[in-house]
């Protein structure tokens, strides 16, 4: 049934295993096969006369919006905010009647959210949403609702639902792109097929659980883990960091890795376990350099990459985490699956209560 454990220890676990699936799932409801162009389900949304994308969120949304901010400003060159749904109301932001404003909830009933959905109503052109329940009271408040498709998610930490956010997010970044005419047939023609190869990256990324497992177990052994990565990989370090102290209660923050250098870098000793997501693309040199820095004082380097990343870079690391390469663009949606397993296996060495974790809830509805 939908919601028993499918011979896994916990949800969370079935939840993560069940991505390549529910992720197959969502892209093929907006890209219909044989096409390279974006569907949305009824709707007479047209990014061209746009000026401007509000997106709003929290938790692990949060990040996928964040993630989305730089798929909506680099494919499609539009100007784009992303704030925490806590503080965007009270800062009384000015929305315009060319802004888009987009939220994004698994529940579709976090208090924060639904709250700056109302304060956009009447002022915003549009207010669409991406959810996960489409009876959600956030679905029925927006004018456009766009189904994630995930199924139900059980597990407090939220798994296969920020996968689908990205692929959805990512999909509507498409949509804008081919409005606004800022990519060209070919280039939609690439990132379709980037999307239709993403199921089974994500099945090559779990069959590398016993590699992570195996990290995991060192790292449930720190009291800190510092997270880096850059570019689309900066919000999935934020996430990676968020859904390892969320189950295994061990202290851990993301950083931007060029801002390593800013702060974090105090920290840095033989103790510091530091994750650092770098497939080997455009600012791969740059990370590498960083991660050096963190070497240079003894910090214990996890590197999840590619295999071109590993063989440059390898020397002098902790432990390597070997993804399959990927298409820049779905690089942050691939690399959840590492990110999401250090945590629960951490977690599973610790044993903390991974499906419960203390004092957290699975949708909050109070503000
Ligand atoms: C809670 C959950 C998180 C989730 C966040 C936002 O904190 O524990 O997993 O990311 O709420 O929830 P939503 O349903 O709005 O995505």
């Amino acid at each position: 049934t939908r919601t028993d454990k499918g011979g896994h220890k916990h949800f969370m676990a079935k939840e993560i295993a069940e991505q390549p699936v529910v992720v197959a799932e969502a892209i093929r409801s907006y890209l219909p096969t044989g096409s390279d162009r974006v569907v949305l389900p009824d709707t007479d949304l047209d990014f061209s006369k746009l000026d401007r994308l509000t997106m709003v969120a929290c938790g692990t949304a949060f990040y996928a919006c964040l993630t989305a901010k730089y798929w909506f400003e680099q494919l499609a060159r539009m100007p784009v905010e992303v704030d925490i749904a806590s503080e965007f109301r009270y800062r009384e932001p000015p929305i315009t009647d060319r802004t888009l404003a987009l939220f994004v909830s698994q529940s579709g009933e976090t208090a924060d959210t639904l709250a700056a959905l109302r304060y956009c109503e009447g002022k915003a052109d549009k207010i669409v949403s991406v959810v996960n329940v489409p009876e959600s009271s956030i679905a029925r408040e927006s004018d456009l609702a766009l189904p994630i498709h995930a199924g139900v998610e059980i597990g407090v930490a939220s798994t296969k639902a920020f996968t689908c956010q990205l692929s959805v997010l990512l999909m509507l970044a498409l949509k804008a792109a081919a409005d606004r005419g800022t990519l060209d047939d070919d280039a939609l023609a690439d990132h379709a097929a980037a999307l239709r190869g993403l199921p089974t990256l994500l099945n090559a990324a779990l069959d590398q659980e016993e590699a992570i497992r195996k990290s995991a177990q060192r790292l449930s052994e720190a009291r800190d883990v510092l997270f880096l990565g850059r570019g689309l990989m900066y919000p999935l370090a934020l996430e990676g960091a968020l859904k390892l102290k969320e189950i295994s209660y061990i202290h851990a923050e993301g950083y931007a890795s060029g801002e390593l250098k800013h702060g974090p870098i105090a920290l840095i000793d033989k103790h510091m376990p530091v994750v650092v997501m770098a497939p080997r693309d455009a600012v791969f040199d740059k990370t590498v350099s960083n991660m050096q820095e963190v070497m240079a004082r003894k910090g214990k380097v996890i590197l999840v990459s590619d295999d071109d990343g590993i063989a440059d870079a390898k020397d002098g690391v902790w432990s390597t985490i070997r993804m399959p390469h990927a298409h820049a663009s779905v690089a942050p949606i691939l690399y959840s699956v590492p990110a999401q397993l250090l945590a629960y296996h951490t977690a599973v060495a610790k044993g903390t209560d991974v499906d419960q974790p203390r004092n957290l809830a699975k949708s909050v509805t109070v503000e």
